[in-house]
């Protein structure tokens, strides 16, 4: 077997080890205490995950339907309607997905083919560049501008072409925590409207929104939700990210393409936790109450290292904060990064991996979904560093 011929031909020459497998096997081997991943290190509900138990123990283990169990994209639609004004039809506009992560790469495989240009906005989360390369296609990127991570609109507008075939959003977004304002998603429906570009709207973080600030998610705007896949993950809303589901919503026609590709990569998705979150969804209380929740916990943290030499814009929405080192050291975010791990056992993920050309914008991203003392332990070195 001739394997340097093999993978002399990767179809993704490009991809090495992300920052987290990197971050991550640096903390454990300094046990530092770890807010670099976006993942909570305390439990889900109990009664959550005894509806699971339940549903195991009436028997639903065999295959659920492929598009999901009905019970569930039931009350998605209801979510979806009450929140957001907007009816998806449960039998053919919704599907329950393995995490947002297949909701992405199902719509992308779909839709993109060889030469199809899509719009990426940096920095990104880390999955759609590769999901966009696998099938042929071509990352446009636009750069937010720093240390505001506000959109240029007029790069945007520049961007678009007859080839842009799909547009990718994130609100609220990993990493920077802000999230795209009503005028934002009003511009965005402007510049879409003359194109036959599909959105696809990742707002896995949408009930985690701070300071009373309205989650403007794009099935709120007519013209956008008729163009538009809305990505959701439970793992984010319910504190269970290793269950890896969320769904994705969008008309018909689209989620028609979409299911084609869906069958054939997963078929169907865990059933017995779907049962259980049919359930548990019903008592809007578990998804409402989480900005309260999360408020909590950014409030903290950012209360305890006001004392500290970094500097920052409170987070508007997800469970990360950015903090600015200028006031400490111009050095590269990753350099700084690693030292904060070595030296002094706290682990962040430095961002300018995904900006463009590695832009650095000497800032470093900390997960604030961990429990007090945790917070606690990371605030003292913050305020001793
Ligand atoms: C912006 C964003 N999109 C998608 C995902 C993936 O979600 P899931 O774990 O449901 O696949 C994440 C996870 O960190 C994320 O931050």
């Amino acid at each position: 077997m001739n394997y340097a011929l093999l993978t002399s031909k990767s179809k993704l020459p490009d991809v090495k080890t992300t920052i987290f497998t990197t971050v991550g096997t640096l903390a454990r081997k300094h046990n530092a205490i770890d807010l670099s991943q976006g993942f909570p290190n305390f439990d889900a509900d109990p009664k959550l995950l005894s509806l699971v138990t339940d549903a195991m123990e009436s028997g639903h283990n065999q295959y659920a339907p492929m598009p999901g169990y009905l019970g569930l994209r039931e009350v998605i639609s209801e979510k979806i309607e009450t929140l957001h004004n907007h009816r998806y039809n449960p039998e053919n506009e919704i599907t329950v997905t393995v995490g947002a992560t297949q909701a992405i790469y199902t719509a992308i495989t779909a839709f993109i083919g060889l030469g199809d240009e899509v719009i990426v906005i940096k920095p990104a989360y880390d999955c759609y560049e590769p999901a966009i390369a696998l099938n042929g296609g071509k990352a446009i990127y636009v750069q937010l501008n720093a240390p505001d991570y506000t959109i240029d609109w007029s790069d945007f507008k520049e961007k678009i072409s007859n080839r842009t075939k799909m547009v990718i959003i994130n609100t609220p977004h990993n990493p920077s925590g802000k999230i795209l304002s009503k005028q934002d998603m009003l511009m965005l429906q402007e510049l879409l409207k003359p194109t036959n570009s599909i959105l696809l709207s990742d707002e896995v973080y949408e009930h985690i929104i701070f300071d009373g600030e309205t989650h403007h998610s794009a099935s709120r705007f007519k013209d956008l939700a008729e163009r538009s896949f809305i990505c959701a993950s439970f793992g984010k809303t319910f504190h269970v990210t290793g269950w890896k589901i969320g769904y994705c919503a969008a008309p018909a026609e689209l989620m028609n393409e979409f299911r084609k590709v869906h069958q054939f990569a997963v078929f169907c998705v865990d059933h017995p936790v779907q049962r259980a979150l049919a359930m548990y969804l019903k008592n809007t209380a578990h998804y409402l109450e989480l900005n309260n929740f999360y408020q909590q916990k950014r409030d903290f943290f950012l209360n305890g290292i006001k004392a500290s030499r970094f500097k920052f814009t409170p987070s508007q929405g997800t469970y990360f904060q950015l903090l600015d080192y200028t006031d400490i050291t111009m050095e590269n975010d990753e350099s700084l990064g690693k030292r904060l791990i070595v030296d002094h056992r706290l682990a962040s993920i430095p961002i300018s991996s995904f900006n463009i050309k590695n832009r650095n914008d000497h800032m470093l991203r900390f997960c604030f979904a961990k429990k007090q003392d945790t917070l606690e332990k990371a605030i003292e070195i913050l305020c001793s560093f």
